[in-house]
């Protein structure tokens, strides 16, 4: 049995279709393990007139609704931006044991590429600080009339434009304006920044990032501004974490449910599940121990292993992030839960280190 909703679905700035949905009551739960339930949630079902007029509204409605996964102003995570007191230790690091590539570098930073197309997707950047501090993550924007609609949807979600869009002085360069949250995260939204030829998958070498996660003292606070800013939508909700996503990924970011606002880690994409094993090994090798890991999340359904790298940055190799459309049922807490004693799908995984908790609060965002 299914109730049936007449919406009223606006396709573009001008044209409005009235769209019929069902509350069904099937949902589906993927990739989890044993003993979970299902969620309900509104999806888009046949509608009660095949071949009729609400049928081809339904049709034109669909196709509206199954973009919206997507966000309509961010195309993807591109790099994150942090201050460290000293550049030589990271740079041995960064390229010879989590080998990246050095993309650029100026007087006072470095720039670290990826396999991929971006042109950077680390920067390190000299400051007075002693210890390491987050200074922004950067999205990259669908088109340039993105920056001017994220600059007011953020005022409009309770933020701050820190920069308006202009050039960018940096290596990459494009078009970037910063936006701040209500809770000191600092976002900068960048079109136009320079490609490189994206090399073929190696094994032993991340290829982008995949996510940053973000804690937060009011996760459901984040999550609004993320959406309402952003336009990102969340792909699951567990009693600890929110993912959001902007494009197929699973998710870009995701904020943690905490009691600060720091930088809980940042992942590096890696080709497959054995690039994801070997890096373990390598940072072993380099007195990197596997802090949490190797596993198999849920949500997402990514392999990882998680890593407590200089200066307490948290870095983590992951591979497999689940590739989702609108079709996706987001999960809630209820649905997202380990049988006693797991942590992950394989349930090989002991739990996350102390040491990577205590590091996972250590990387704050720089004041502004
Ligand atoms: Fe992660």
């Amino acid at each position: 049995m299914s109730l049936w909703l007449v919406l009223r679905v606006q396709l573009n700035d001008s044209i409005f279709a009235i769209a019929a949905i069902s509350m069904g009551s099937g949902c589906h739960r993927p990739k989890m393990p044993s003993a979970v339930s299902c969620c309900c949630r509104a999806s888009v079902d046949t509608p009660p007139d095949p071949g009729g007029k609400i049928a081809a509204l339904y049709v034109i409605a669909r196709r509206r609704l199954a973009l919206t996964h997507a966000s309509s102003t961010i195309a993807g995570l591109r790099s994150v931006a942090l201050e460290v007191p000293e550049l030589a230790s990271l740079e041995r690091f960064f390229t010879e044991v989590w080998h990246l590539g050095i993309a650029a570098r100026t007087e006072n930073a470095i720039y670290f590429h990826a396999t991929g197309n971006d042109h950077h997707v680390l920067s390190v950047h000299r400051a007075a600080a002693g210890v390491a501090r987050i200074r922004n993550v950067t999205l990259r924007a669908r088109d340039q009339v993105a920056l001017a609609k994220v600059a007011q949807s953020a005022l409009s979600a309770g933020g701050r434009v820190l920069s308006a869009a202009s050039p960018v002085d940096e290596p990459g360069g494009g078009v970037s304006m910063t936006i701040v949250d209500p809770h000191g995260r600092i976002l900068r939204v960048i079109h136009g920044d320079e490609r490189r030829a994206a090399d073929a998958p190696q094994r032993d070498r991340p290829i982008r990032l995949a996510h940053a996660v973000l804690n937060s003292h009011d996760c459901e606070a984040s999550r609004m501004f993320l959406e309402q800013a952003l336009d990102f939508s969340l792909s699951d909700r567990t009693r600890i974490m929110a993912f959001m996503r902007c494009n197929s990924d699973h998710h870009s970011i995701a904020f943690g449910d905490t009691d600060n606002d720091a930088l809980n880690h940042v992942a590096f994409l890696m080709p497959d599940v054995d690039s994801v094993m070997r890096g373990g090994g390598r940072m072993r090798d380099a007195g990197f121990p596997i802090e949490w890991g190797p596993g198999r999340h849920g949500p997402g359904n990514n392999a990882f292993n998680y890593f407590i790298g200089p200066l307490d940055i948290v870095i983590e190799y992951t591979a497999d992030v689940q590739q989702i459309d609108d079709s996706y049922q987001a999960g809630g807490p209820a649905n997202w839960k380990w049988p006693p004693g797991r942590v992950d799908q394989w349930g090989i995984s002991a739990p996350p280190s102390e040491r990577l908790k205590a590091a996972q609060r250590g990387v704050s965002f720089v004041g502004v």
